[in-house]
Order: C-alpha cells, then structure tokens, then sequence
C-alpha cells in the first residue's frame, strides 16, 4: 500500500471477520514520495536526505568525487527503512545534464518503480574566499557555473520528471544579505539564485510547484575549506553576532529543507528562509 501525505490516514484492512475495518494511523510521513538532492556525499546535502527519509522520502542523491561517503549515505537512508541510490553529478558543465537525467530516468523506472519526482533541491556548492580585486574571470565563471547555471539548466531539463505539486528547494546563503570581505562573486551568485527562485514560483505555479530558497548562515561542514568548524576565532567571530550565540550545525538545516519539501509547508511559495540562528539582525 502506498500512502499519501495526509497526517491522518485511513486504511481499509480485510480480514475474515472484519471487512472494511477503518484503522486510523497518526503519520506526517511523506511517503511514495521521492526527492532528488544534488551535493549530498557531506555536509548540508547529507543532513537534508537523512531529514527527508526520516520524513519518509526516497532518496536519489549527487556526489561530485566522493562516491564512497554517497555509498555510505545510502547506507543511512536504507538503515532508515527508505530506498536511496546516488549518481556522480557535476553541476558546473550542462554538458553533462541530458546523461545524468536519463540516468535519473532509469533509476526511477528501475529501482524506484515510479516515472516522476516529488522533490528537488539544488544544494551542491562550494565556498572560495576572494577579494573583490582580486577576483578573476576564471573564479567568477566558477561561482556562476556552480551555483547559478547549473541549478539553473538542471531544474529545467528536470521539469518533465518533476510531478505537479512538487516542491524545488534552492540553496541560497545568508551572504545574499550581509556582506562579508571576500565574498563578492558567492554572496552576488546566492543572491541570483533568490531571485531565480523567485521567478520559477511565478512560472512553476501553475502546476502547482512550489519553489523556495533556503539560506543558511555559518555552518559547520567542509565548506570553505572548514574554516567555520575549524577556525576558533571565525567560530567565535560569527557567534558574537549571532542572536542564539552560536554558529549553525547541519543538522540546523536538513530538517528545514524536508520541511520546505514537505506538505507542511504547502503555503510557502517564493520565499528565502533563512536559518542562521539571527545572525547580524
Ligand atoms: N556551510 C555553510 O556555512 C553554508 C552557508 C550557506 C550556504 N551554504 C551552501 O550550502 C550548500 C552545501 O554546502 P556544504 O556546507 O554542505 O558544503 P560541503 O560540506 O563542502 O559539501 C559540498 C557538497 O557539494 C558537492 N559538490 C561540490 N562541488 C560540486 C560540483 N561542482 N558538482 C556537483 N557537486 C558538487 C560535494 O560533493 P563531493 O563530496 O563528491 O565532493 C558535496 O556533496 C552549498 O550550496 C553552499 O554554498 C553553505
């Protein structure tokens, strides 16, 4: 039996005895439901898919080089009662986007016995930290091939395995608005990418997909080489100014991505959330 998103469910149960038996089962589960999540080997992308199966989704998840730490979230999310596979994925070269769809395809068709998706989040991403003088073209193409074009082209080319009704999640950042040195050419892409999301809700809405993006503060991953997790006076630096007097941990984030994906935010449309405890209010 499949059961839909409901947080009361009715299932009619046969036995000898008692036909039609009504049995109430108290559930926000999501289940038969399916999301796609780009980045997912560590970090942000690994908190959301464990957040989603503990919300009942299956997973499809994206690692760039490190399919051993995918294989290992896969692992979690099957431990978790859920299905999961993962694909290699470059978000920076739409050269590769026509294979890696069709591959999404099979999966679904294959190990997954559906034809369509119920969820995306664009979450792959890196960190660099660049002046502004000395920001060249060739990093600036980066950061807008990363986090801009890509997630751009690849919900595009996904919008025909998207079913009505799904939610897209794009990862933004809370450097879209404040402002710190070195950030020139991240914090201007993560803006793009408010807006971006903006204009997919306009256009996504009339089959009923929702679209927001989700900007985290300072959190404690890989990102930019650690430096949050790893620098005390950063760690510091970033706690003194934030409301709840310290950084964001991953955890802080996944389960506020299976919310934006979740029916229990089906009113939710267009908007940045940020989650960065209250940093520089
Ligand atoms: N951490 C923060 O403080 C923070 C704050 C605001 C926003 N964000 C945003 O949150 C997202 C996730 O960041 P994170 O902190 O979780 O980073 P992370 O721990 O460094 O993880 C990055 C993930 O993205 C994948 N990835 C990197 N480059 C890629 C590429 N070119 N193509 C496809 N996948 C790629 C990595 O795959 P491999 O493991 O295979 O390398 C990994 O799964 C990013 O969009 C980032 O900008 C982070």
């Amino acid at each position: 039996m499949i059961f839909t998103n409901f947080d009361l469910i009715y299932a009619n149960m046969q036995t000898g005895k008692f036909s039609n038996f009504v049995l109430l089962i108290k559930t926000n589960k999501m289940a038969g439901k399916i999301a796609l999540v780009t980045g997912a080997s560590r970090g942000l992308g690994k908190d959301s898919v464990i957040a989603l199966a503990n919300k009942g989704f299956d997973i499809i998840l994206t690692y760039q080089t490190k399919k051993e730490a995918a294989d290992e979230v896969v692992k979690v999310i099957e431990n978790l009662g859920q299905k999961a596979f993962s694909l290699p994925l470059d978000i920076s070269s739409t050269a590769g986007f026509d294979q890696f769809v069709n591959e999404v395809k099979s999966i679904l068709d294959t190990k997954f016995n559906s034809a369509k998706l119920d969820a995306l989040v664009n979450n792959a991403g890196i960190g660099i930290n660049e002046s502004f003088e000395t920001t060249t073209e060739e990093i600036l193409d980066s950061m807008t091939n990363i986090h801009f074009k890509g997630p751009f082209f690849l919900t595009q080319k996904l919008l025909p395995l998207l079913n009505d009704g799904s939610s897209i999640v794009n990862t933004s950042s809370g450097l879209a608005r404040f402002s710190f040195a070195g950030y020139s050419a991240y914090g201007a892409m993560k803006a793009a990418v408010d807006s971006l999301s903006r204009y997919q809700a306009v256009e996504l809405g009339s089959r009923k997909i929702r679209v927001n993006s989700i900007a985290p503060g300072a959190i404690e991953t890989d990102f930019g080489g650690g430096a949050v997790r790893d620098s005390a006076d950063y760690n510091n630096l970033i706690s003194s100014q934030t409301a709840l007097g310290r950084v964001g941990l991953p955890d802080d984030i996944g389960s506020v991505v299976a919310f934006l994906c979740s029916d229990l935010s089906k009113w939710i449309n267009g908007q940045r959330v940020e989650v960065s405890g209250g940093f520089r209010l």
